[in-house]
């Protein structure tokens, strides 16, 4: 694991500038989405980037951190700094997470397993998407030690809800993480004006496609409407793309159908909005992970989660991909945190962007922040590399932020300064 010195970043990007080389990642937010957009396809952009309806909780996500002030504090001695956290039975280098993310290789071919490798390389855990573009126990190995979790989405059949779970255990995943927001996929209008859905296209199905499970399910007949197909060349493409993402050779795919089989047996299972709490002992029942609830954003289901037992609650609203007009993440958390009251970890996304974002959170109470849509464009830029460039510049950040705000660790993190304006 490479240990990051704040100053020693800071340092390096300043004397490799003084020798005409800049660094390939951006700092401004807005110049990293940028950089990445110039890389991605417009479908791939409208996916990655976008969120539903007129995307107001995308802005609220992002503003809602100006209304939260840090007040520094002076002559405290923050010589020695360390961001260093406990989590899920680990120890980590920073109160950061790479938050789960799907269908990565719209935005580059080594996709999850890139991310998996460079949150290696940092040593800062990483949540696998159950609609990731790399089988689970791959990235997995690519992680070795350092923390990875599996993140389900409760598909309409419970014998594939279970395998997952225990294909997650046997990959040493330290937590489950069940996203609760996504039961269906939000209003997203970039998408809907681009007619683009990655998941018709086989892209984002892998944890599916490489599960016994599912290949069974896609045997079943289905009695589902078959869409009227015209044979066109967008048709043709669809067919050929769903072949491709399907594990094994493309032609013998082809031949017995099996790549629009995996989509269709995809789009029948994804999800169930009918779950409710009642659901979550089958959770229980059949791992022995902690249960970490991702999507809640009101106090009284954060109660409701602790009665029922649940190890760590997400505060998120998906990057604003879900419900247009939703309370931003950070506005959520501290009545949450209130509920909580320590019983458990909070982790929180949706719309950080920098150390000081990070540093607001903790202090209103988070034990850890998921970085979302900036590792995906670094991802975009350079690969694994870009992804580790990324991270560091998010560590160094942090560190800085925090020693400048008068805090040597987390606990003086956690009990800084933070008013409301
Ligand atoms: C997501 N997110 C997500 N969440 C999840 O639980 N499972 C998933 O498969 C995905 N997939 C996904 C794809 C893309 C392209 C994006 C941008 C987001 C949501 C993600 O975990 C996280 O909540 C948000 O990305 C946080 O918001 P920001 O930081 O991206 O604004
Ligand atoms: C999304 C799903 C995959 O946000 O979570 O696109």
């Amino acid at each position: 694991m490479r240990k990051i010195n704040a100053l020693d970043r800071q340092r390096t990007v300043y004397t490799q500038g003084a020798t005409g080389k800049r660094q390939l990642i951006p700092f401004q937010p807005n110049l990293l989405a940028q950089a990445a957009q110039q890389r991605m396809s417009p479908a791939a952009w409208a996916y990655i980037a976008g969120g539903a309806g007129l995307e107001q909780t995308m802005s609220a996500n992002a503003s809602a951190f100006d209304r939260w002030r840090i007040v520094p504090r002076m002559l405290r001695d923050v010589e020695q700094r360390d961001t260093g956290t406990a989590f899920f039975g680990h120890t980590i280098p920073a109160p950061l997470f790479l938050a789960p993310i799907g269908v990565l290789e719209m935005v580059h071919p080594e996709a999850d397993l890139a991310v998996a490798r460079a949150a290696r390389q940092l040593g800062l855990p990483y949540v696998f998407s159950n609609q990731a573009s790399v089988p689970m126990e791959h990235c997995a190995a690519a992680m070795e030690n350092t923390p990875h979790l599996f993140q389900l989405y409760w598909s309409r059949s419970n014998d594939l809800v279970v395998h997952f779970l225990q294909r997650a255990e046997a990959a040493g995943c330290s937590g489950l993480v069940v996203t609760l927001d996504t039961t269906m996929l939000g209003w997203r209008t970039r998408d809907l004006d681009m007619a683009s859905l990655p998941f018709l296209q086989g892209k984002g199905i892998a944890q599916y496609s490489s599960d016994p499970v599912f290949r069974k399910l896609m045997a079943e007949p289905d009695t589902s409407p078959k869409p009227s197909t015209r044979l066109s060349w967008d048709a043709i493409r669809t067919l050929i793309q769903a072949n491709r993402n399907f594990p094994g050779s493309f032609w013998k795919n082809l031949r017995s159908g099996a790549g629009l089989q995996a989509v269709r047996t995809f789009v029948r299972l994804y999800s169930r909005p009918n779950i409710t709490w009642a659901d979550l002992p089958f959770l229980r029942e059949h791992t022995r992970l902690p249960i970490i609830l991702k999507g809640i954003l009101h106090p009284d289901d954060a109660r409701k989660a602790l009665d029922y037992g649940v190890d760590g609650i997400y505060v998120s609203n998906h990057g604003g991909r879900q419900v247009d007009g939703s309370i931003a993440a950070i506005e959520a958390l501290p009545a949450i945190v209130e509920t909580v009251r320590e019983r458990v970890p909070v982790l929180i996304d949706s719309g950080f962007r920098g150390g000081a974002d990070v540093f607001k959170a903790l202090a209103l109470g988070a034990t850890a922040v998921g970085i979302g849509r900036p590792y995906c464009y670094a991802l975009a830029i350079n690969g694994q590399a870009g992804v580790e460039e990324l991270l560091s510049n998010w560590m160094a950040d942090f560190e800085i932020t925090m020693g400048l705000s008068g805090c040597k660790n987390l606990a003086e993190v956690r009990a800084a300064a933070v008013v409301k304006i």
